[in-house]
């Protein structure tokens, strides 16, 4: 991966990389949350930074180390993540791993909730989070050159990916099957240290064998620095 001119083939571009879940409190003690372990984004940016990148992470509460080589900003709630994201542009390439809570509590308590048996379920009510890569791939003045989004689907993964670039202004999304019977491991792809991804662009779709997320994060770290080349 070094070029015939010894130079790293990311040396001198910036990359934006988001990792990790968000959380959305609800009270000082409790919060919303999706499952993502950061490994696979947390992988990528450290991929980028072996090629040379200036890797700028964004990442979510997560219990793995900071990648080495990178630069790490920590934030707890998409809204947060989103401010993070915009102060970092300008960037070379920006590629959306974390797993973004859809929704927030309208309203968080100051104090700690506290049960009440007698007075019927809780209600909380929910408001849909700024989707933070739709944001930057529809941005009017800081669009980065490459924009990579990821769709994690249970179900018409290949479909559902598809309408995700388009719609959110991607140029490639990494597709991943979490169904529980995707076949790998037990419990789908969550959590674990594999991935089988199917990388999709306007110009088709290329479905990769079942790989570490540390091969993963290499092959879309190099198809990055060919695409930024
Ligand atoms: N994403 C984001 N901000 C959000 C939600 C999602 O940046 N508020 C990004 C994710 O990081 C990922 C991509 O959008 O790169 C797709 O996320 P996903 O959860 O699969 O898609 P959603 O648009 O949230 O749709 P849904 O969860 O309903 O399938
Ligand atoms: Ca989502």
């Amino acid at each position: 991966s070094i070029l015939a001119n010894g130079a790293l083939p990311l040396a001198g571009k910036r990359v934006i990389v988001t990792s990790g879940p968000t959380h959305e409190p609800i009270d000082p003690v409790r919060y919303i949350a999706n499952r993502s372990s950061g490994k696979q984004g947390h992988a990528i940016a450290g991929a980028l930074a072996s090629l040379g990148a200036d890797v700028q992470l964004v990442s979510g509460p997560v219990a793995i180390n900071d990648p080495i080589g990178v630069t790490t900003t920590h934030v707890e709630t998409a809204q947060q993540m989103r401010d993070a994201v915009e102060a970092l542009l300008p960037a070379d390439a920006a590629i959306f791993a974390a797993a973004v809570a859809d929704w927030r509590s309208e309203k968080s308590s100051c104090e700690k909730m506290k049960k009440d048996g007698s007075s019927g379920p809780l209600q909380l009510a929910l408001v849909e989070n700024p989707d933070i890569l739709a944001g930057i791939g529809h941005h009017s003045t800081k669009r980065p050159p490459l924009v990579i989004g990821f769709a994690a689907e249970t179900e018409k993964v290949l479909e559902n990916a598809r309408t995700k670039l388009t719609g959110k202004g991607a140029d490639a999304i990494v597709a991943n099957d979490v169904s529980t019977d995707s076949g790998i491991g037990g419990s789908g792809v969550m959590g674990g240290d594999r991935n089988r991804i199917t990388l999709i662009t306007a110009s088709g779709a290329d479905t990769w064998p079942e790989m570490s997320k540390a091969e993963v994060a290499r092959k879309l770290a190099a198809w990055v620095a060919d695409q930024t080349g």
